[in-house]
Parts: C-alpha cells; structure tokens; sequence
C-alpha cells in the first residue's frame, strides 16, 4: 500500500499550529470589526479570466488553473482582490459607498515551496472601496499596523513607494501600457538594469533615462526629506510630481494617526500584480526577509470589471509567514484561556455519570475531555499531565453516594473530596 503525503507545497496543520492559527484569524477578525469592515465570503474557485486580468504575469503564471468537467476554464484564487471587485462591480454595484470588506482564508499559488513560501497559504484581506482620498490608504496602513501590534510582533517596518511616480514619467515620454508594466515587473524583481535596458529600447529621452538612474537610488526612513528628494528629481513630470505629493500627504496622516512603525519610502519600489495606481507597500520583520503583507491602490479595476468607477486601497497579511515571524520573534499569542479538566470514571457503571458531569462543566465554559480508553486512574493521570490539563475529577463510587467526586489540581497536585454542585466555583 502506497504510503500518502501531502502534495508538495500542501501542509497539514495539527491541533497546535491550527489553534495557533486560528488566534491569528481571530485577531484579524477583531481588527475587522474595530475598524468596521465586513466580512464577504467568496468561493475558491473562481473564473480563470477574472483571476488573470490584472494578476501581473508572475501571479498569473502560478496559478492552478485547470477546466472543471462543464469545460470552463476556471482556477484557485492566487488573492482575495479580484473576487472583490467582481463583487462590487456586480451584487453590491448599487450600495451605497464606500464599502469597507474584509475576508479571510485560503489561497493558492504555485510558487516554489521554501521557508514562508507555500502552494497553499492564508491571507487576511481588507479593502476600502469607493474613496479616492489619502485618508484611505493611511487606514489600511493604520490597520496594518494595528493588527501587527495586536499580535505582539515587534520592529516591522513599512516598505512604501508609488506606483504614480514611474508611471507619470512613462506617460509624459508616450511609453507604451505594455512596456510599463514589463519595466515594473522588472523592477519588481530588483532588476534594475534590465528594467532601464527596456526603458531605453523605448527611445525615452536621455533627461528621462538620467532622472531613472537617480531615482531608483532614491531610498530613505525620513519621510519628508525621501519624498523632498523625489519630487526635486521628478520635477520636470506633472504626474509625478502630483503622485509624489499624494504619497506625502498619506504618510503624514497615517503618522498622525498613530502608525509608529518605522517607514522607508522607496522610489523605484514596485509590486508584482498589475492593477496598481497609486501608493503601494509592504510589511517586513527584521527576522525574516519576506514580506508579512502588502498593499496598495487600485483606482480602476472596479471599472474594467464593468462596474461604476470605484477608487480603492486595500492590503493582504499573509497569515502562515505571521506566524513564522512569532516563532522567530518567541512571541507567544495569549488567547482566552480555557481551563482543560479531564473526568476520570473509577468503573465501567460510572461512565454515565462522568458524561453528565462533563456536560455540566463545559455549560459553565471550561474545556472537558471524559477518559475513555478505559484507562486505571494512575494511567488516565499520566496522559493528562502529558497534556498539560489543569485539572482531574475522578469519580468514584464512595464519594458519588455522597453526591461528591474528588478533585486534583495537576498543576499543585493538591487533592480534595468535594459536592459536584461546587466543581465549577473551584475549578474556576
Ligand atoms: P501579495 O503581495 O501578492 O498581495 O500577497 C500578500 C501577502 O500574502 C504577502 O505579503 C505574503 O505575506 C503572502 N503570500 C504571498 N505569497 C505567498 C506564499 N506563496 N506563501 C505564503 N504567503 C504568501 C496581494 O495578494 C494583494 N491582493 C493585496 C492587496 C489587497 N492589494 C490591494 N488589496
């Protein structure tokens, strides 16, 4: 017989991981409501034309795109993003803006599997739709580093640029839609060179390829004086000088409104997925060297779905490299924390007893796990210490004519006889 494994890139998450996962949803959750996004749910699978419009060629050459048996060509979702926007091009095209909406899940890419990178991964997604002021793209960073906060990570680091800068640029000098977006994939990449080879074989102007070389170069954590730099370098551009100044503006009011977190603005920073217009970003640790989360503005993907014309910003976290970045950073979640008690019948004729006393006990929110492998009580005992539980109630027949059952702190390894009715007061 075969012996199964997951499929390369898949991971199984046992009790553990998964409850340490689940905390981390729980926040983003929390997050979602404290800044009052909703949450939409939307299928994995979902049409391949959607998913690959505005994906960017290195999201959409990774994705697990297949015909399903009604001959359609569909695929897993690489990110939350399309979904939405069909969405509020469609069912919700009518509501009322802005739209603030939150998902989270799984999502799939078929990228080469290494540390923090997975086939199959979790993001928690947030989009605000509708508003095209620099107050929105400083909430969803706001918010970003709010959930990075409330999940006790320490030393993130914003990393920000503007897709309007570049672009502005291209524009002026009629460089075609198509060599833009190949020049920022290239830039995306870090490849510097290639990326103003291409510019070059574009026939821009020599002012153009000079004001390039300087302003890939053009990198800092003093905000004000980055983006000084930036707009004296650009200034020849309306565009980008207009971008530049949008990028300021959002970086002020998002330190205004409390975003501590340190903040390099980057002017030759790109991000993969195409539909970008205006401020983009991403979140790093100096642990790891992968980014926790990114984000950006999308002014126009709304539209090209044929919906109304809806200005929006919005950031994925990815949730599996959280919690790598813990695990680096030893910072432990403190969730809720649910005392664990094991009911311990002495005798087959006590089991009844010790599953209604179970039931009694998680009715007052304590988490009870009844023995039953039939287990001597030394044995039963050993396996909850194992466990870490905090407490044993072992029922035996003497004690139970006398409506009482024993029990035994197993932190303290105290011991005491006591009536079922006061169980809940004391384990509590
Ligand atoms: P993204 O940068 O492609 O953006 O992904 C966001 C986050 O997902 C990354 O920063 C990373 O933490 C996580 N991630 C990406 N690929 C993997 C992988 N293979 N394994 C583990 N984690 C991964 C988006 O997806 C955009 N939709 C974000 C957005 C929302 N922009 C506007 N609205």
């Amino acid at each position: 017989m075969t012996e199964f494994k997951t499929v390369r890139g898949m991971r199984d998450f046992l009790p553990q991981e998964a409850q340490t996962l689940r905390t981390v949803e729980a926040r983003t959750r929390k997050v979602a409501e404290l800044y009052g996004y909703g949450e939409i749910i939307t299928p994995v699978v979902e049409s391949y034309e959607l998913l690959s419009a505005k994906a960017g060629d290195e999201v959409r050459s990774r994705m697990f795109a297949f015909k399903d048996l009604g001959d359609r060509d569909v695929a897993l979702r690489p990110e939350f993003t399309a979904s939405v926007a069909r969405l509020v091009a469609t069912s919700m095209r009518n509501e009322p803006r802005p739209f603030r909406l939150f998902s989270v899940g799984t999502i799939y890419r078929y990228d080469e599997p290494q540390k923090g990178r997975y086939r199959e991964f979790w993001q928690s997604n947030f989009e605000l739709l509708g508003s095209n002021r620099p107050e929105a793209d400083a909430e969803i960073l706001m918010l970003t580093n709010g959930l990075l906060e409330k999940i006790g990570l320490k030393n993130h680091a914003f990393k920000i640029g503007h897709v309007g800068v570049l672009r502005g640029i291209f524009s002026q000098e009629n460089v075609d839609e198509s060599i833009q977006s190949t020049v920022m994939q290239l830039m995306d990449k870090k490849q510097y060179d290639d990326a103003l080879e291409t510019v070059q074989k574009a026939r821009v102007s020599e002012r153009c390829l000079k004001v390039l070389r300087r302003l890939v170069e053009l990198k800092g954590d003093k905000i004000l004086d980055v983006t000084d730099k930036i707009e004296e370098c650009i200034k020849d551009y309306e565009m980008a000088v207009a971008a530049t100044r949008n990028l300021r503006e959002i970086l002020k009011l998002a330190r205004q409104g409390g975003c501590n977190a340190a903040m390099t603005v980057e002017a030759g920073f790109e991000r993969g997925l195409e539909y970008y217009t205006g401020m983009i970003f991403e979140v790093y640790v100096p642990d790891l060297n992968i980014a926790l989360g990114g984000g950006g503005r999308y002014d126009r993907l709304i539209e090209l779905f044929g919906g109304a014309p809806t200005p929006a910003v919005g950031v994925a976290h990815g949730l599996d490299r959280i919690l790598l970045a813990m695990k680096e950073q030893k910072s432990g979640l403190k969730g809720e924390e649910t005392k664990k008690v094991v009911i311990i019948p002495i005798g087959d004729e006590l089991r009844g007893e010790a599953l209604r006393i179970s039931q009694k006990l998680r009715e007052s929110n304590l988490s009870v796990e009844v023995e039953v492998m039939g287990r001597k009580m030394a044995k039963a005992l050993e396996d909850a210490d194992r466990r870490n539980f905090d407490y044993a109630v072992i029922i035996g027949e003497k004690e139970l004519k006398e409506g009482a059952v024993v029990l035994r702190n197993l932190k303290s390894r105290e011991q005491n006889t006591l009536k079922i009715e006061e169980l809940k007061k004391r384990i509590k």
